[in-house]
């Protein structure tokens, strides 16, 4: 956990607010574009955000918080209350979305998810890269740092405005795409199917915010074993491997708990898992707050 101070929050869109956290202890964590934070609200809420200012920059963090209608709490608690100056904690940056290398890229981003491109847009350009950012909002005063991105980047920055354009045909930006380009996306769920639906998967990055609809076998009860305390939890079939794991007494962090976040990583020793979260859980690791077992039981290092 890092402390931060509340520096600035300043309106960069319709809805849409930017927190700069100063770090309360010295310099913060360093980061990589696509990375994203927890940050802590003072109502005991934690909310994932994407970092979306200057990784060269250790004394700040940006995020930006879009104000959704139906917050369960966390961006409702942030336009109405949270004051510049408040102190909040903030995790160390996780990164799940990183910037593979590329000679060309097209960045896809849809209102608030424009966050992670930010920074991504500015690292494929200082390296070098062709790079195009395709940025889609209903009109110009809904999209956070519409005026920033166009100030710095110029034409490369290409708005489309749903309300006069209608849906981009991502089927032809795919086709002027060259060999070896890469696709990031991040945006709202009918956005990320059409892009995935129109460019190569082994190309194409995406970013959910939420998870997207899926289907499983009713869950099953099982035991996970706990390799290094030698103790053992059942798993009923109405909850989650995280929350039975809290129940015995586990300290396992958690965020979203809707597998999109990866704050509830866990390492796995044996068994086979059912994973069920949205981001891709690397070889021997599992989203504990979604992913269950397809085997009679897991081992876990913990
Ligand atoms: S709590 Fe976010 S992935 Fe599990």
């Amino acid at each position: 956990m890092q402390r931060t101070i509340l520096q600035t929050v300043e309106p960069v869109a319709e809805d849409t607010v930017s927190l700069l956290l100063r770090g309360a202890e010295g310099p913060l964590a360093p980061w990589e574009p696509g990375a994203h934070i927890d940050l802590t609200l003072p109502n005991w809420l934690t909310r994932q955000y994407s970092l979306c200012g200057d990784p060269a920059d250790r004394n700040t963090y940006r995020v930006a918080v879009r104000h959704d209608r139906l917050s369960r709490g966390g961006s409702e608690y942030v336009h109405r209350f949270l004051d510049e100056g408040r102190t909040l904690d903030v995790s160390l940056p996780r990164n799940h979305f990183p910037l593979r290398s590329a000679p060309e890229y097209l960045f896809v981003a849809g209102g608030i998810g424009i966050t992670p491109l930010v920074p991504m847009l500015t690292a494929a350009v200082d390296a070098g890269a062709s790079a195009t950012l395709v940025y889609v909002g209903r009109s110009v005063t809904a999209m956070p740092f519409a005026d920033e991105l166009r100030a710095a980047h110029g034409s490369r920055v290409r708005l489309h405005i749903t309300g006069r354009h209608g849906r981009p045909d991502f089927t032809a930006e795919a086709a002027a795409l060259g060999p070896r380009a890469r696709v990031y996306c991040c945006g709202p769920a009918s956005m990320l199917d059409a892009a995935a639906a129109a460019f190569p998967a082994q190309r194409l990055h995406t970013e959910r915010f939420r998870p997207a609809a899926k289907e499983f076998a009713p869950n099953k009860p099982f035991d996970v074993h706990c390799a290094r305390s030698g103790r053992t939890v059942q798993v009923s079939a109405q909850e989650s491997v995280l929350d039975a794991l809290l129940h015995a007494g586990f300290r396992i962090p958690s965020g979203c708990r809707e597998g999109v976040c990866g704050s509830c990583e866990i390492t796995l020793v044996g068994g086979e898992p059912e994973h069920r979260d949205d981001i891709g859980a690397p070889p021997g690791r599992m989203y504990c707050c979604v992913s269950r077992a397809r085997s009679r039981d897991l081992t876990v290092d913990l």
